[in-house]
């Protein structure tokens, strides 16, 4: 397996939990458990992402831009699950967020898998790819083992 297709297994996940989660009302246990289900996943993906695919793409100067670029909305998603934590899930501002949440995950994934898988493809060698999936994917499941 390589590196991008490590990193697009999480992107399905991401995808469809994003979905669900928007479907859910209220304070519900639904809705809790979808909540739970994205934001381990975001977390353990955005962390082992930066580590091991964005983190040395920036070694290269083609690399530098896109790297913060994608990075930066890892943190405009995680200020997105801090207002979502802060807020009651009853009330209507919490759905409203969790949607904008959801419209900026399938954003980001799209911008990832067809503008910056592209540029890294032309930036990593074969056995980096290689070996940047098992780095990626050790530390990805050890944090979500942890959440
Ligand atoms: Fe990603
Ligand atoms: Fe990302």
């Amino acid at each position: 397996m390589n590196i991008f297709e490590a990193l697009r297994e999480s992107h399905e996940r991401q995808r469809s939990y994003a979905d669900a989660l928007i479907q859910t009302h209220g304070d519900s246990a639904e809705r809790a458990e979808a909540y739970e289900r994205l934001k381990a996943e975001l977390q353990a993906h955005e962390t082992a992402e930066e580590r091991h695919f964005y983190i040395p793409l920036m070694a290269h100067d083609n690399g530098v831009d896109l790297s913060r670029h994608a990075i930066s909305e890892h943190h405009e998603m995680d200020e997105m699950m801090e207002e979502l934590d802060e807020t009651e899930m009853s009330s209507p501002s919490w759905l409203a967020t969790a949607k904008k949440l959801s419209h900026k995950v399938h954003h980001h994934l799209t911008e990832e898998e067809h503008k910056f898988f592209q540029a890294a493809g032309k930036l990593l060698d074969a056995k980096q790819k290689t070996s940047l999936a098992e780095q990626y994917l050790a530390e990805y499941e050890q944090i979500l083992e942890q959440a």
